[in-house]
């Protein structure tokens, strides 16, 4: 044992490791300890403050209900995170998302929206963020959060040639899920129909007026919402084909979009106890809204910007700008009256 001068003392308490027994603990004792959850989680909570303060409250508000300075310029709104609907999730829609969803919320933006991607931002800097969010809302203490989808196999993934699983994409989304209540159908009513008897379905008599225009939707604040026209409009979490396999199953929170993954069960009728559509089928439509995408460039006019908030200058319902569209219907409806909302 070396002996307890004041050189050693001195010597201790800056190095924190010689052994002294007279040496003042109090500076040292807390060297090596761990710190308890709740010391560290008040710690993360401060630096995702901080960092939300500098980084989000310009758009998501001092108090997190999306009305930040920025808010009243953009559309769609920063999301209000007092209510909790997120929507870019792998999670059932209404249900809150996971931390990993989160994180590729806040690293690769929302294209399309003002949301901006944090790409330089370290890992424990996102995840401060992200609890801080979590304060805002009881909503995550109550429910948890909610369990991914499961993501079924790709039987397409190894083929170089994906036509085929556009040409299925094609029939599911006309035929089977008629995306094209909201969003654009991509072939004429005819086609439609071809579609709907080769899975067995009634054909239908009439179509909408602008079966080639999305139908607007009001979201769970009561903002119009257009779906995008995959011809024309960016998604906004992700194109890749695992992203769209994601937002088509999961469905997204809060709006008219609903959650696909548990209804892509048809047996044909004939008692062969043939899948006439199956869960494997959200492949083939991830492979036909990609394709669709990928023929945007032909399709977008140079006047036409690709972003679906600038609605007045890209989005005409039945002929007419969205917004005038918007009014008029504002017009008919008396102010007050709760918007329907259909999820
Ligand atoms: C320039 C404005 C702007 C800034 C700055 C901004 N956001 Fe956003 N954020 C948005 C908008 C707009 C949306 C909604 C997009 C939509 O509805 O499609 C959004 C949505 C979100 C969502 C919801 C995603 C979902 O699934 O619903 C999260 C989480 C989020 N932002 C986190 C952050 C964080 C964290 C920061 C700061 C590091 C931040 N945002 C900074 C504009 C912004
Ligand atoms: C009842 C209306 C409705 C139906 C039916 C519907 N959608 Fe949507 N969909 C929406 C709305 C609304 C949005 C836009 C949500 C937003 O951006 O706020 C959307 C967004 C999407 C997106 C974009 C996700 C992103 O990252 O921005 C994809 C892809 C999509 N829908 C695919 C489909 C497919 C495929 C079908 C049919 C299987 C379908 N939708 C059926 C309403 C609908």
């Amino acid at each position: 044992m070396m002996r307890c001068t004041l050189a050693s003392i001195v010597l201790a308490v800056v190095a924190f490791q010689v052994g002294c027994d007279s040496r003042p603990d109090i500076e040292v004792s807390r060297v090596g300890e761990t710190l308890s959850d709740e010391v560290l989680l008040t710690q993360q909570l401060k630096y995702g403050k901080l960092s939300y303060e500098q980084l989000c409250i310009g758009c998501h508000g001092a108090k997190g209900d999306g009305n930040g300075e920025a808010a009243r310029f953009l559309d769609p709104k920063p999301r209000n995170f007092k209510f909790a609907y997120f929507k870019f999730s792998s999670t059932r829609s209404g249900e809150l998302p996971t931390d990993a969803d989160l994180k590729r919320t806040i690293k690769y933006g929302l294209k399309g929206s003002a949301m901006p991607a944090f790409e330089f931002l370290p890992e424990p800097q996102v995840e401060a963020l992200i609890a801080y969010i979590k304060t805002f809302s009881p909503k995550w203490h109550e429910r948890g959060t909610g369990s991914p989808i499961p993501i079924v196999d790709d039987p397409y993934r190894s083929l170089d040639d994906k036509s085929e699983a556009i040409a299925r994409g094609e029939v599911i989304y006309h035929g089977y899920a008629t995306c094209w209540t909201c969003h654009p159908a991509y072939v004429d009513g005819g086609k439609i129909n071809d579609y709907r008897k080769q899975l067995g379905f009634t054909t239908y008599d009439q179509f909408r007026d602008g079966l080639g225009e999305s139908v607007g939707k009001a979201n769970v604040e009561g903002w119009m919402i257009f779906p995008p026209n995959f011809h024309r409009d960016y998604v906004r979490s992700g194109a890749d084909i695992d992203s769209l396999y994601r937002s088509i199953a999961a469905g997204i929170t809060g709006t008219a979009m609903p959650t696909w993954v548990d209804s892509m069960n048809l047996e044909s009728d004939d008692g062969s106890k043939t899948m006439l559509v199956q869960t494997q089928d959200l492949w083939a439509l991830a492979y036909y809204v990609q394709s669709l995408m990928r023929e945007r460039p032909t399709k977008v006019k140079p006047d036409q910007l690709v972003v679906r908030g600038d609605r007045a200058r890209t989005i005409y319902i039945n002929g007419i700008p969205a917004d005038a569209a918007k009014k008029q219907a504002d017009a008919a409806e008396p102010a007050g009256e709760e918007v329907d909302v259909d999820f």
